[in-house]
Formats: C-alpha cells, sequence, structure tokens
C-alpha cells in the first residue's frame, strides 16, 4: 500500500522543476503520466548526453517511476484526449512559461469547467507582479531569492550554489502543496490552484539571510568573521564566505592531503558547549580559561586567529580522522564529501539514498533514491519510460478508447508513432 495510490497526475512538467514535484508524487505511489510532445518529448532527454541515442542523465534521473504519453496538445484531436486525461485525473502538474497554458485553451477556468475536483500545480519563475512574464532558469532564481547575493566570500562576486534550490527547491515546495490540497479535497470535494514561484522558494530556503538583513539594524552581525576583521557592515546582509549560518561560529578547514585533493577539508563548528574539549583536542588548554578566549562574545573579534590554530591541527589528519577524533566528544565537524566519495558510499545504498538502476537504452546508472524514508511505505525506484512508451495503455486503460478510436488518434498527428 502506497500513501497516494489511486490518484493519478497529469504530469505536464518539464526539464527539472516539475519533474523533480512529480517524481516524489509517484515515489509516494501516485500514477505519474506524463504528457510529451510527439517526437520531442522533454528537451532534457537529448541534453548533456553522455550515451549516444539514449535518454541523459539529466531525465532519467529526474523522472523515475512514471508512464510516458506523446500528445500534440495543440491538435484538435489532442485537445478532445486531453479534456478526458483531466477529467480521469486528480492533479495536473505545469512549469510552462507564463500563459502557455492558456493558449493551448487550457486556463484554470476551464480546467474546474471539466473537472472541479481537479487540483492544478504550477511553478513560475516569478510570483504576481512586475515579472510575472519571465521565463526562469536555475540561476536565475538563486539570483533572485536573494542568495547568490549572501553566498560567497566578501572579497567576490555574488555566487551560485550547487545543490538546486532554485529548481529542485521549487519542486519539493510544489509537491508538498499538492499533497496539502489532496488533504484539503477530502473535506471540501473540491480542487484549488496551487502555485509556488522560484523566487519565493529560494527566498524560503534563505529565510536566515532575511533575519540578518533585519538584524543590521541592531548593529553589526557579530557572528560574522567579517566583524572580527573590523570590516564595517554595509546597509545589506553580506556574503559570509562559509561562516556558519546560526549563532555558533565555524569554518571550512584544510586537512591532510589538501595541497593535492581539492576536497580534503572538513566543516569545524566551535559550539559554546564544547569549547573545553575543543582546547584539549587541539592543544591549547590555557584557552579555557585565558582572558579573551573562555566566553563566546570574547572570541568574536579572535575567530580568524582561532580557526588558523585549530586548522593547523586538522591539518595533521585526513578529513575522516577529524570526525573520529571530534564526534566522541559531541564537536561538530563534517568531512567535504565528493560526488564521487559519494557515489562510492555502500551505507547510502543500503538506506536506498542512492540506488542502481537498470534502463533498456544505457544500461546501469546511479541515482539518488527518494530521501524521505516511511516506516509504512516502500519505495521501490522504477527507471524513467521511454518517449511514448505507455500511450496505447493511457489511451486504452485509463481513457477508455476502443482500438477503432486509438486508430483514429493515432491518424490525427495527436499522438506519436504507438509503441507495441
Ligand atoms: N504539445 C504541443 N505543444 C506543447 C506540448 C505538447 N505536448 N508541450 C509543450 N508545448 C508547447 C507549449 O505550449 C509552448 O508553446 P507556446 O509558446 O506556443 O505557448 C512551447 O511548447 C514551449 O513551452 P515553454 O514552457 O515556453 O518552453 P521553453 O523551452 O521555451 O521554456 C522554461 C522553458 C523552463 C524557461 C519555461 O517553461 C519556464 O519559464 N517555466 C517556468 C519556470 C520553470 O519551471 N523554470 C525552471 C525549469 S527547470
Amino acid at each position: 500500500m502506497k500513501a497516494l495510490e489511486g490518484i493519478k497526475i497529469l504530469d505536464f512538467t518539464h526539464v527539472q522543476s516539475g519533474p523533480t514535484c512529480t517524481q516524489l508524487l509517484a515515489w509516494f505511489g501516485a500514477d505519474v503520466i506524463k504528457v510529451e510532445r510527439p517526437g520531442v518529448g522533454d528537451a532534457t532527454r537529448k541534453q548533456l548526453v553522455d550515451v549516444p541515442g539514449a535518454d541523459s542523465l539529466y531525465f532519467t534521473m529526474l523522472n523515475h517511476n512514471k508512464r510516458s504519453m506523446e500528445l500534440n496538445s495543440k491538435n484538435e484531436t489532442g485537445k478532445a484526449v486531453l479534456t478526458r486525461m483531466i477529467e480521469e485525473c486528480d492533479v495536473l502538474v505545469e512549469n510552462f512559461a507564463p500563459g502557455a497554458l492558456d493558449r493551448m485553451g487550457f486556463s484554470w477556468e476551464r480546467i474546474q469547467e471539466i473537472n472541479p475536483r481537479m487540483i492544478m500545480a504550477s511553478i513560475k519563475g516569478f510570483g504576481p507582479g512586475k515579472y510575472q512574464d519571465c521565463k526562469v532558469y536555475e540561476n536565475v532564481a538563486q539570483c533572485a531569492g536573494g542568495s547568490a547575493s549572501t553566498t560567497g566570500f566578501l572579497d567576490g562576486p555574488p555566487l551560485v550554489t550547487g545543490a538546486q534550490i532554485g529548481d529542485s527547491g521549487t519542486g519539493l515546495h510544489l509537491c508538498l502543496g499538492i499533497v496539502t490540497a489532496l488533504f484539503q479535497r477530502e473535506k471540501t470535494g473540491r480542487g484549488q490552484k496551487v502555485s509556488a514561484a522560484m523566487q519565493d522558494a529560494v527566498l524560503n530556503l534563505a529565510r536566515v539571510k532575511m533575519r540578518d538583513q533585519q538584524r543590521l539594524d541592531a548593529g553589526p552581525l557579530k557572528e560574522y568573521s567579517q566583524f572580527g576583521e573590523g570590516i564595517p557592515f554595509s546597509d545589506a546582509t553580506p556574503r559570509a564566505g562559509n561562516d556558519s549560518g546560526g549563532g555558533q561560529p565555524g569554518r571550512i578547514l584544510k586537512c591532510k592531503g589538501w595541497e593535492t585533493d581539492p576536497n580534503a577539508y572538513t566543516y569545524f563548528i566551535i559550539q559554546a558547549a564544547v569549547w573545553e574539549k575543543v582546547c584539549d583536542v587541539i592543544g591549547e588548554p590555557d584557552w579555557k580559561t585565558a582572558e579573551g578566549y573562555a566566553s563566546p562574545p570574547e572570541r568574536l573579534d579572535k575567530l580568524n586567529q582561532i580557526f588558523e590554530r585549530i586548522e593547523e591541527w586538522t591539518m595533521t589528519k585526513t578529513k575522516f580522522e577529524v570526525m573520529d577524533a571530534c564526534n566522541p566528544l559531541d564537536i561538530p565537524v563534517g568531512p567535504i564529501l565528493s560526488m564521487k566519495e559519494i557515489a562510492e558510499d555502500d551505507g547510502l545504498y543500503a538506506t536506498g539514498t542512492m540506488v542502481k538502476v537498470d534502463h533498456p537504452e544505457r544500461g546501469e546508472y546511479l541515482s539518488v533514491g527518494c530521501p524521505i524514508k516511511f516506516s509504512d511505505m516502500e519505495v521501490a525506484v522504477e527507471r524513467s519510460p521511454l518517449l511514448g512508451e505507455h500511450t496505447s495503455e493511457i489511451l486504452s486503460q485509463v481513457l477508455g478508447y476502443s482500438e477503432d478510436e486509438i486508430k483514429e488518434i493515432a491518424a490525427s498527428g495527436a499522438v506519436g508513432e504507438l509503441k507495441a
């Protein structure tokens, strides 16, 4: 038994933001029917191709556990099929450019007429306002959501992060919105429109930086390195390098091998509660009681010097030895793990966070599995569908068309070449 069993999703998503959302819904048990342009499909199928002729990893890693149907939603017969889909499905998810669904003839008003129980879920770059008509990709959202201006070092330009907070982050937000709307529909019997803007999702994830923006009114942000360095604050939350985002000072420090290994680093937090243990472990027991070091506020103007001394110690150890030494003492540290190290971590395969998936065109590949675990529901990761792999079965099983009707639909050019 899966939580969303019986829920049918008309998945009109493409690229990354929408597909991450519907992939989660599929993992939670919904029947996700990905509707793609005949002969073309989601553009990511053919982006960053590593195995010629096969769907790319970009596509396969974002579209597990879905079915694929080819349908031209601009063709008259295609529109009739889409109308049947809207009648049958519980949720329509889309992340087209603003206005694209209206231009197809399927406005929210029209969708409600066809199926008042339908939940329509949309991702757009921006919410209503001056930028509402813009097309938006990941890094635009990271910049417009406040993340980039607060990421990087004080003396360098704004930076985007590797984590796809604009796309996958918004997909997560929308997924939560959809299950919430399904829950509400249980009580009201009505569908509703659920929207998540990428700017809003990034800003939500950068919430602590808006906290700091307001704290600036009360004076300098003392936990930022720049305070200890005597550099004045401007009127906007600055970039904070690798300073920790909370009240406990932290930095990324070199470990043994850093000269040749770009990931021989550890994160190190000098949490107030374990300051004395930090002093012992690095060989500075006098700092436990020394004036200027004993309490957290006294240390704020010496953080660079303190972390340089800790780094002298971490450079004598590998990032894993630092962890082995600090964990038993409750000193929070974290190794900087490369994607290669994560891909080779057996423990992550044991929990299903990393999975190996077989694919008819590309063979076995690695993927990230469902990051959410349930005690009463197992999530099995299944390969992504080939383009139009399920068109026939959806037309017959889900929409109830007869064999002759399916032939007519195919002859109209509304669907691609039907697979056996
Ligand atoms: N049959 C017929 N036409 C189809 C179709 C189908 N099955 N699926 C899509 N189309 C059409 C659309 O109707 C649209 O036509 P129109 O412009 O004439 O109205 C066209 O294909 C292109 O869609 P669009 O969404 O504009 O794609 P794009 O490649 O130009 O833009 C994005 C891509 C991502 C920039 C844009 O979709 C967007 O801004 N989305 C919202 C924000 C977002 O999710 N961004 C992150 C993506 S990871």
